[in-house]
């Protein structure tokens, strides 16, 4: 088969469901098998509504050995599953493409330990972030991590993209701060690497396979990480700047100004302001300018690190490198200002269909790419969108049109891959390949590392059940 809305994928041979499959999953799972096609949309559709599949069922296991029951029956009937968190991914990674079981870790949301001393949090692969998150923040701890979706997103959907975020900055990677993951693979074996140890070099770092891997590998069930003391102090600046090389010098001077407090340095362009003002109605708390920066600063001394700042913002704008800013008063102001940068993907939706592209560059090239797509799609289109991740040197692109455009996309693609790669940069940040960028890898990995990656997915899942035309290229 063919699938009309992908004619250029074609459905793998798998088995299709049976009544005898059916009883087979409400026997194991009762009450916790979705079939009803009114349910079933919202496991269906991913979060950007650009990529649809046709699942007929919808499992939601509570416990590993349940995983493993259901990954070992789907492997001896070769019936391929996808496995999903909170559906937030942006790469339509997280929805079946043809008739693929969907296995949600909606109900796998318990906490199993806290170590409060080193801050090393196990649970399972189904929490929601933000709710770990406030867990953690009774304990004055908190999650290495935080990005927009954290009210939907799933841990174990975090570690199945390796998801950076809005700290990556300050914390490093789930590479680092994932100390264990428990996987159930394919074949129904549980790979128990759930070690809670800060050390552990005794073979091959399994763990790090299932970190990034986006469901391809393994159904991630638990995971354990290493959470950072929660700041005493955080202050939020919003900063306008006239042009990217002064938000380079930004970045530059509060790196070196506001060093171990830094925690996030964020951008966004006057158009991606104009695209919450017009479609969220949110509020620039300064004047218009083409850059806007966000400076975050966390520490455990709050004068100190408030006098940090404003002592850095004199220096900014005694240079004239920043033209304009504002600092949170309170946390009200700070969530307001955190949200203008935050809430923009969601204000992109409104326009149509959103062309979404996320890539690494080096930094002196970062809004090269943005001015050069300006001037190449015109006026075809609503709005040229760009934002990021500017200490990570990770751009947010985005393209915007009343509704979904063949010439507009001819127009971006391949010519942005091949832009990325001419400077060695990557063309998925941190989103990952999913379903739409699979087919991308090659712009940032050579064909052998490819091939490497095929061999493992073969051993690791040699029926291919596991999240099919996903990440691994045809
Ligand atoms: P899903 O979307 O459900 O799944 C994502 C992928 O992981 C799929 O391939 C799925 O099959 C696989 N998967 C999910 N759970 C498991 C599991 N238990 N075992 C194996 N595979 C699994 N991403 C960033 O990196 N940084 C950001 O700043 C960021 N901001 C975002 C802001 C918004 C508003 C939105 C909507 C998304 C954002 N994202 C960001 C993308 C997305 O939120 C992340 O990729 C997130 O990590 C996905 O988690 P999830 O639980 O929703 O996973
Ligand atoms: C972000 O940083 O806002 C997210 O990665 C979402 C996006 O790229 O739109
Ligand atoms: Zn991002």
């Amino acid at each position: 088969l063919t699938s009309v809305r992908y004619p250029h994928v074609q459905r793998g041979k798998y088995a299709t469901l049976t009544e005898k499959d059916v009883d087979f999953f409400q026997k194991l799972l009762p009450q916790r098998v979705l079939q009803d096609p009114s349910e079933l949309d919202g496991y269906n559709i991913d979060w950007m509504r650009t990529v649809r599949g046709n699942s007929q069922m919808v499992l939601r296991p509570k416990t590993t050995s349940e995983v493993a029951e259901i990954l070992k029956y789907c492997n001896e009937r070769h019936l391929a599953v996808v496995p999903q968190g909170g559906n937030t991914g942006l790469v339509g990674g997280s929805v079946p493409v043809f008739d693929e079981i969907v296995i949600s870790t909606q109900l796998m949301n318990q906490i199993i330990s806290l170590d409060e001393v080193s801050g090393i949090i196990v649970c399972q692969s189904g929490c929601v972030l933000e709710t770990l998150d406030n867990y953690l923040a009774e304990r004055e701890l908190m999650m290495p991590l935080d990005l927009g979706a954290k009210g939907s997103c799933h841990i174990g959907g975090n570690v199945s993209t390796n998801a950076g975020g809005l700290r990556l900055l300050r914390y490093g990677s789930l590479h680092g701060s994932v100390l264990g993951v428990e996987a159930v693979l394919a074949s129904g074996e549980i790979v128990d690497c759930l070690s809670s140890l800060r050390k552990d070099n005794t073979g091959y770092d399994l763990k790090q396979l299932f970190i990034g891997s986006e469901g391809t590998l393994g159904m991630v069930t638990s995971v354990s990480i290493l959470c950072p003391r929660r700041p005493k102090a955080v202050n939020v600046a919003f900063l306008g700047v006239e042009n990217f090389e002064a938000a380079l010098q930004t970045f530059q001077l509060c790196k070196g100004m506001l060093a171990e407090i830094l925690s996030a340095c964020e951008f966004m362009d006057q158009e991606s302001m104009q695209c919450i003002q017009e479609n969220l109605k949110l509020t620039n708390p300064i004047k218009s300018y083409p850059l806007y920066i966000l400076i975050e600063t966390s520490g455990s001394h709050g004068s100190h690190d408030e006098e940090k700042l404003n002592v850095f913002l004199e220096a900014a704008m005694g240079k004239g490198i920043v033209q304009d800013g504002t600092i949170a008063m309170d946390v009200t102001q700070r969530q307001n200002i955190w949200g203008l940068r935050e809430r923009i993907a969601e204000g992109l939706l409104h326009d149509g269909y959103n062309y979404k592209y996320d890539i690494s560059l080096p930094l002196p090239k970062l809004y090269e790419i943005v001015e050069d797509m300006r001037q190449r799609l015109g006026s075809k289109v609503t709005r040229v969108v760009s934002y990021g991740h500017l200490g990570d040197g990770n751009l947010h692109f985005n393209v915007t049109t009343p509704e979904y455009d063949k010439e507009v996309l001819g127009l971006i693609e391949p010519y942005i891959y091949e832009w990325t790669s001419q400077v060695r940069g990557s063309v998925s940040a941190e989103h990952g390949l999913g379903f739409k960028k699979r087919d991308c890898i090659r712009y940032s990995k050579e064909p052998n590392a490819v091939k490497m990656m095929v061999k493992m997915k073969k051993l690791f899942d040699p029926n291919g059940i596991l999240n099919p035309y996903k990440t691994i290229p045809l």
